[in-house]
């Protein structure tokens, strides 16, 4: 029978046989699948995982806390914390199209990674053990890619002394049978907080496609308190299962006038866009109750400087994106 308890035991089992005395590397992104894989292998070899996290300064408010203290509680694993924020601003400097960012902040992640992976490496005792690279693969990703198990093979930019130019990793994926409701059952089985288990999706290129214009540290802070007023304001109302996900937009380009105090102001507009969706595949705009929508709202203006103007987004998908870039 499928219980999760057995699904634990069955992969704990699994991946003590697959990895044996050897060490393991996981990439923290703060969403569910990869703290849940890693919990599992945790479980299962204990300090022969070391997670990595690379903070790139473009999560929302408390997440990174929340993998460095929470799920550390929670979990007992050795985790290395790479703060990379000045290193992603420095390279989003002056940019404003969306796939430029995308493709800076990918890259930049797999650089700092791999940085990191390899200094684990060195500093393990006899580096060829670290021979297992821990993914958070689910049930409808295998289907998709064609199945088959691989392996990773990461080079490494940045040559800490003596290291081989090419590490080859073997992939472990204890939740590649899983569908994502049964991956949060997993999680909630050991022992995982709330906050992780029940993430809504989060894009890994974070708050950095979530400001229309350039990504600087002040409009990310300034999103970043819009965002987490509207997440507490849905939470207070029992909404967040309803809705699929609600980014929050700041539009860093567009200035409009407002009267806010005793005077006229400049300011920007941040946008809300609540959905809900199967897959992301499709979505629809979520028909929130009006009393959330302002209550929102005018938190938003009255505690974030320089937002003078709250919108909603009524685009369904297709033809309009879940994110805005
Ligand atoms: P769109 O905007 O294409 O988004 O309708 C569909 C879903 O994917 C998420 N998303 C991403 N997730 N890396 C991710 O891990 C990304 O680069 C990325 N871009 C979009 C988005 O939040 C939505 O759930």
């Amino acid at each position: 029978v499928w219980t999760t308890s057995n699904v634990v035991e069955e992969q704990i089992a699994l991946i003590r046989e697959q990895v044996g005395t050897k060490r393991a590397i996981c990439g923290l992104s703060g969403g569910v699948d990869s703290a849940v894989a890693a919990a599992l292998v945790q479980k299962a070899i204990g300090s022969q995982l070391t997670c990595v996290y690379v903070d790139h300064g473009l999560m929302r408010k408390g997440e990174t806390e929340q993998v460095e203290k929470d799920f550390v509680a929670a979990t007992g694993v050795q985790l290395k914390v790479v703060d990379a924020e000045k290193r992603f601003l420095d390279a989003l400097a002056g940019v404003s199209d969306p796939e430029q960012k995308r493709k800076i902040i990918g890259r930049e992640f797999i650089r700092v990674f791999e940085q990191a992976q390899a200094e684990i490496v060195a500093e393990a005792a006899g580096g060829e053990d670290v021979a297992f690279l821990v993914q958070g693969t689910l049930y409808p990703d295998v289907v998709e890619s064609g199945g088959g198990t691989g392996t990773a093979n990461i080079k490494s930019h940045h040559n800490v002394g003596g290291l081989p130019e090419d590490i080859e990793f073997q992939l472990v994926e204890p939740l590649r049978q899983l569908f994502k409701d049964e991956v949060r059952m997993v999680g909630q089985e050991l022992g995982l907080p709330d906050e992780i288990v029940q993430r809504q999706p989060f894009p890994g290129p974070g708050l950095g496609i979530r400001i229309v214009g350039e990504v600087t540290k002040e409009r990310l802070d300034l999103l970043r308190e819009a965002d987490a007023i509207a997440r507490e304001e849905l939470t207070a109302a029992g909404l967040d299962r309803d809705i699929w996900q609600c980014p929050v937009v700041l539009l860093a380009d567009v200035r409009s006038v407002g009267v806010q105090g005793d005077g006229r102001t400049y300011g920007h507009p941040i946008v809300l866009r609540p959905v809900s969706s199967e897959d992301a595949m499709t979505a629809d705009w979520s028909r929130l109750p009006y009393e959330t929508l302002a209550k929102i709202s005018t938190r938003i203006t009255n505690e974030v400087a320089e937002v003078n103007r709250v919108v909603l987004d009524v685009t369904s998908k297709p033809p309009g994106t879940i994110e805005w870039e």
